[in-house]
């Protein structure tokens, strides 16, 4: 299983260092077009190996994508992080061009690839990989609903006083602080809906926190989170690595699921080999279905900004 990561900064090389860690996949190609950067990191990160016990090989490579070449997954995190009091959309003019090139350039030297795609406004340039490629829908996803729904988790667990391992919570719609839709009405605490704990106003805080989980860091860092981001992109491809036919929320591009078409949002996907294998149909209440409809007019509304 050969894994190529474009972005060595601290997204991409968090995404790198927990593949190998979790050790499925043989080889971790990462990539950066900073002369000497992605080799250093691979290198750096090679030199756990012995310390966290992993055999996966990460290599490094200076633009040269040829060295991509049989890749079976491909993660996009290429471009600028927002900064303090900017919004991901407005990022779009720099990382358009970015992930429009990456994607080309992944795709000529690894035409069977299942892309994934990180770069903000996710969603956007997630449509953008659609519309600019011969990829089926299935082999181009993009993350944000894996990390806003641990971002979910956490607040939810924070509010409860538990351990997140007893939290289950999904959040679907655009990848934006105002796009989200965590889906309350399915969070549980040990199979018990979470409202059984929470008061009405509680759980609005948690769900306005969790909306905004990424501005919150990026104010504390004066830089985009990466972490999460980074062990959310892994996850995703440990789920097609191995198979797994894990449930995410993911943003795929959809032809009349969810009452929406021409966009590309975040909806629960079963992952496996094939990337998304299934667009899972989740009830959701009528506060929920309208949420669903204004955060697509948000991300149709970004897309309209694309040149394509
Ligand atoms: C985040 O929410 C970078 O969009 C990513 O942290």
């Amino acid at each position: 299983m050969k894994v190529t990561v474009v972005g060595a900064g601290a997204v991409g090389a968090s995404c790198a260092e927990y593949i190998a860690i979790k050790d499925f996949a043989s080889e971790v190609v990462l990539l950066d077009i900073k002369e000497g950067y992605a080799e250093g990191k691979a290198m750096d990160l090679m030199q756990t190996a012995s310390l966290n016990g992993f055999d996966t090989k990460i290599t490094g490579i200076t633009n040269d994508y040829s060295k991509t070449a049989g890749s079976d997954i491909a993660v996009i995190t290429s471009g600028v992080p927002r900064k303090p009091g900017m919004t991901r959309e407005e990022l779009i003019g720099i990382n358009a061009g970015i992930v429009k090139t990456v994607s080309s350039n992944l795709l000529e030297h690894s035409p069977n690839a299942i892309l994934i795609v990180v770069s903000n406004p996710m969603d956007t340039m997630t449509y953008l990989v659609h519309k600019t490629t011969d990829l089926p829908r299935n082999k181009i996803i993009g993350m944000g609903g894996a990390l806003d729904s641990a971002r979910f988790k956490y607040r939810l667990a924070e509010a409860l006083g538990a351990p997140i391992s007893d939290i289950d919570g999904m959040v679907i719609g655009g990848h934006s602080d105002t796009g989200m839709v965590p889906l309350a009405s399915h969070a549980t605490r040990n199979s018990i809906n979470v409202t059984e704990f929470l008061t009405e106003d509680r759980l609005s805080q948690v769900v306005e926190d969790t909306k905004v989980g990424g501005a919150t860091l990026t104010k504390l860092l004066g830089t985009s989170a990466w972490y999460a981001p980074g062990a959310a992109v892994s996850s995703l491809v440990q789920a097609i690595a191995c198979d797994q036919k894990k449930m995410f929320p993911c943003s795929t591009y959809l032809e009349g699921e969810y009452g929406l078409e021409n966009i590309c949002i975040g909806v629960p996907v079963i992952l496996g080999k094939n990337g998304i294998e299934e667009i899972v149909d989740v009830p959701l209440s009528e506060a929920e279905k309208n949420k669903m409809k204004e955060s697509a007019a948000g991300v149709s509304k970004t897309n309209g900004l694309l040149e394509l």
